[in-house]
């Protein structure tokens, strides 16, 4: 939310930007402040538009569009970019996006859905294998077992866990080998056009190893995705997803992000979608992007996509690290003072704050992923070095983050 607050502040069409509830980037970001509503707490949401007559909505994350923040916003003259429930599904539900993607053809892992906890687990014969819970899960729904013990825990946690109780199935999924990629696209409900591919390292240890998180860093654009592979997966992917969107009536305005495998022969498969920009690939993407954001976003919510020029992209390669609380994503503690931000700007790099809020004065740690930190460069090495110069001033008590972003690209 930061990094499109960010890029929207840029523009001299955006006059002012509320950001609900915020955070302590977007607290002194220009043009931005802060209104402490939840972005669950739709009335006073709608009210906040009002009051302060504001134009456009940008929804960041998936939470509210999958309760229909889209659909409960709607009046005239507002734009709201980001889909309606109908289409957030997309990412709210696992087992509804398989079902889609096997009507449109779209390559995606072999999967079975299940009710119960004994049916499941009879399904499960062979190692590894995905078991994935059907609902929204923030990132903790998904476990790649490497026994069959791990399994029948993961299935035991799902029904018997605290997910989303109301969606009680879960997708048992064959494991897929590969690089894993993300293609956030635009679209307007007509046209689909994607932003610049880019890779995440989800894994908390170096050289990707250990649970996953919500990402400890990213880049943009992965030169995995060549021009061909880009446009098999527009042709592939894209297209028949939002073709089939439209043929089950649902009129989608906002990002289609397909998380990808790009298998070691180079086939494209989706392991899920979502409906948003995601993080922390978002940052690396904006970082890049010349084409003003509110004109893209626009142009969705009005059905031009069409009509708009090529986005615009600035060359070279944008690398972000993200600085995370001492034992994230375990048990990690919040409000640890947060210092050198201004003189890792001036290294050259964008800090995107996610985890952080301001408690009198001071800037303090609020979550598990604390800071983006992010660079543009010619090419990787510079982008990498740039990034990490500006991590070197940034300190905050256990402050921990991977050294090796980006390495992927620089071994091959
Ligand atoms: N079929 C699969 N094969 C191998 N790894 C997978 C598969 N599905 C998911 N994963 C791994 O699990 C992670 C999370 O799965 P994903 O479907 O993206 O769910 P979420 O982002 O909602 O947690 C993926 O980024 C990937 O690393
Ligand atoms: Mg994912």
């Amino acid at each position: 939310e930061h990094a499109i607050a960010w890029k929207l502040s840029q523009s001299s069409q955006v006059q002012q930007i509320f950001c609900t509830p915020g955070n302590g980037g977007t607290a002194t970001q220009a043009k931005c402040q802060n209104i402490p509503i939840s972005v669950t707490d739709f009335p006073a949401l709608k009210q906040l538009i009002d009051d302060q007559n504001i134009s456009l909505v940008v929804v960041g994350p998936e939470v509210p569009l999958a309760l229909g923040i889209t659909d409960y916003l709607q009046q005239p003259n507002l734009k709201i970019f980001g889909p309606t429930k109908a289409g957030a599904i997309l990412e709210a539900s696992k087992s509804w996006a398989k079902d889609f993607m096997s009507e449109a053809n779209i390559p995606t892992a072999k999967s079975a859905t299940f009710t119960k906890a004994e049916t499941a687990k009879e399904y499960i014969t062979e190692i590894p294998i995905v078991i994935k819970a059907d609902g929204l899960a923030a990132g903790k729904g998904v476990t790649v077992a490497t026994t069959i013990e791990m399994a029948h825990n993961a299935i035991d946690d799902i029904f018997q866990g605290d997910f989303d109780k109301k969606n009680q199935s879960v997708v048992i999924e064959e494991f897929l080998t590969g690089q894993e990629v993300s293609v956030l696209a635009l679209t307007d409900g007509l046209t689909i056009r994607p932003l610049l591919p880019a890779q995440d390292h989800k894994q908390v240890g170096e050289g990707d190893t250990g649970p996953n998180t919500g990402g400890m860093g990213a880049y943009a654009p992965t030169p995995i995705i060549t021009p061909e592979l880009m446009a098999s997966i527009q042709q592939q992917v894209l297209e028949p997803t939002l073709t089939n969107l439209q043929k089950r009536g649902i009129d989608y305005r906002g990002v289609i992000y397909a998380g990808l495998m790009i298998s070691p022969t180079g086939e494209p498969k989706v392991l899920e979608f979502n409906c948003r920009f995601g993080d922390p690939e978002t940052q690396p993407i904006l970082s890049l992007l010349e084409t003003p954001l509110e004109e893209l976003l626009l142009a969705c919510c009005e059905q031009r996509l069409a009509e708009l020029p090529p986005i615009k992209w600035r060359p070279g390669v944008a690398v972000c690290v993200v600085l995370a609380s001492g034992g994230y994503p375990g048990d990690y503690e919040k409000g640890k003072i947060i210092s050198g931000i201004e003189k890792a700007e001036a290294n050259g790099a964008t800090i995107f704050h996610a985890g952080t809020k301001f408690q009198a004065e001071n800037l303090i740690t609020d979550g598990g992923r604390v800071l983006g930190v992010t660079a543009v460069g010619s090419n990787f090495t510079e982008a990498k070095t740039k990034a990490y110069a500006a991590v070197n001033s940034v300190q905050f008590e256990g402050m921990y983050y991977r050294r090796d972003i980006g390495s992927r690209v620089l071994m091959n």
